[in-house]
């Protein structure tokens, strides 16, 4: 019999925190949690109580002996703690707003984990996510950090190269184009074998009843997907099919600010002016949410959360908990270290990829080399992930405009120091550190 579990939300007042209780209690019978220890900061208490009491309401329904705890205090929290899971936001959702509205305000994309807004998110997000590596180094040494806090991949490379933590980091995108794949094979016996980087991953390999299909099956995906989209925060992707059958792999949702650069800064260029930037849509829905769960007679995670383009990703969490929990050794995506999987990129750059999961951690599938182009893109990349990285860690100037100037979506000549600029001025509460 193994010991019941501590766990530790960082974040927990956040609107996503249905969603992991919903997670946690599905899977009571396997991974019994005695205390769900939900944490935030002052700014975020008032949510914080009216998330927890929800949390309560749901535990009580669902009759498991699960305690939930608030806090403020993230050191009572973390003591001896088995797992933490990070899905914090520094700045809330007024920096996201500025990440997406300063770059459209210049004609550049702004988005919340790709290009300026995913950047500036790296720089504030890394330093306080160390700071509770650190912690948890004193605190409960053993736990395996899930982070989900974006930019994951940086997120979790940071915490890789300057601590000692085990960290896994997630995203919901795989689980999403696993379902939209599932969608049109019509059944479950399929298996997609991902290989890239977080929000830059393809489906390199997708097998069907004992055969590879990926090249028959692509079009049919890429018309499934130009109605449906695979997270709700990114609308349906009219794919060019000549380009993507040439690709030869199934591209994620992400990627098309990557390969429609110009169309999506249209499209963004158009709600930036109807003040309606997904940040700002956003706002309307936590409002939104937050009021339904006000509701003293709600007891479960309710069908609005869906609209948040994160909904299910207790799969990927409560389910990565349970599999190294119980050794279960079943294949996940997850962001891990690359130790030769990918050959291009360096061993300890993080990488998003099938594994088998142990209670030792992720172990990565031997995959195939990804075409050359790919190569090509994900060192660029990789390479502007560590190049942030360096420059949130410490906090320099110089290293951050090198990592602008070689990422496609920021690179703007002499206009990528004037939004940088403007960026770091506007978010200046939250980069302690920086001589701005
Ligand atoms: C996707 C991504 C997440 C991202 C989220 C944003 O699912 O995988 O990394 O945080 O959507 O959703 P939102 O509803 O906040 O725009």
């Amino acid at each position: 019999m193994k010991k019941p579990l501590k766990i530790a939300t960082i974040g927990g007042g956040s609107s996503y925190t249905p969603e992991i209780v919903a997670g946690f209690i599905s899977r009571y019978q396997d991974v019994p949690i005695k205390e769900l220890w939900l944490v935030d900061i002052e700014a975020g208490r008032e949510k914080l109580e009216i998330v927890g009491a929800l949390a309560r309401r749901m535990v009580e329904k669902a009759g498991v002996p699960m305690q939930i705890h608030l806090t403020m205090d993230r050191e009572e929290a973390l003591k001896d703690a088995d797992f933490v899971t990070t899905q914090l936001r520094v700045g809330l959702l007024d920096a996201r707003i500025q990440d997406e509205r300063i770059p459209l305000s210049h004609g550049a994309i702004g988005q919340e984990t790709n290009g300026f807004g995913g950047f500036m998110k790296a720089l504030r997000t890394i330093p306080v996510v160390l700071e509770i590596a650190k912690e948890m180094e004193r605190l409960c040494p053993n736990a395996w950090l899930i982070n989900f806090s974006n930019p994951s991949s940086m997120v979790t490379e940071a915490v890789h190269r300057h601590s000692s933590i085990k960290c896994i980091g997630l995203c919901n995108v795989p689980i999403g184009m696993q379902r939209s794949v599932g969608e049109v094979i019509g059944d479950e016996d399929f298996f997609i074998h991902f290989l890239g980087m977080n929000h830059y991953v393809w489906g390199k390999h997708i097998y069907h009843q004992g055969r590879e299909i990926t090249q028959e099956i692509l079009p049919k995906i890429i018309e499934h997907e130009s109605t449906k989209s695979v997270v709700k925060n990114l609308k349906p992707i009219v794919w060019n099919k000549e380009f993507v059958q040439q690709l030869g792999m199934l591209p994620c949702p992400y990627h098309r600010y990557y390969y429609m650069q110009d169309d999506i800064l249209h499209e963004e260029l158009e709600s930036f002016k109807d003040g309606k930037t997904r940040a700002e849509v956003v706002r309307g829905v936590e409002e939104a949410l937050f009021e339904i769960y006000k509701n003293p007679e709600l007891n479960e995670k309710p069908a609005e959360l869906e609209q948040r383009g994160g909904a299910h990703y207790s799969d990927a969490a409560c389910g990565l908990i349970r599999a190294i929990y119980t050794n279960s050794q079943e294949i996940m995506v997850v962001n891990m270290p690359n130790n030769g999987t990918i050959g291009i990129l360096p061993d300890d750059a993080i990488i998003e990829t099938s594994a088998m999961i142990t209670s030792f951690g992720p172990v990565s599938l031997k995959a195939s080399p990804l075409p050359a182009p790919a190569q090509a893109e994900i060192l660029l990349m990789k390479t502007f992930e560590r190049l942030t990285i360096e420059a949130a860690v410490k906090k320099d100037y110089n290293i951050a405009i090198q990592a602008l100037t070689i990422n496609p979506l920021t690179k703007h000549g002499a206009m990528t120091r004037v939004i940088f600029n403007e960026l770091l001025q506007a978010h200046k509460p939250h980069l302690s550190g920086w001589q701005i």
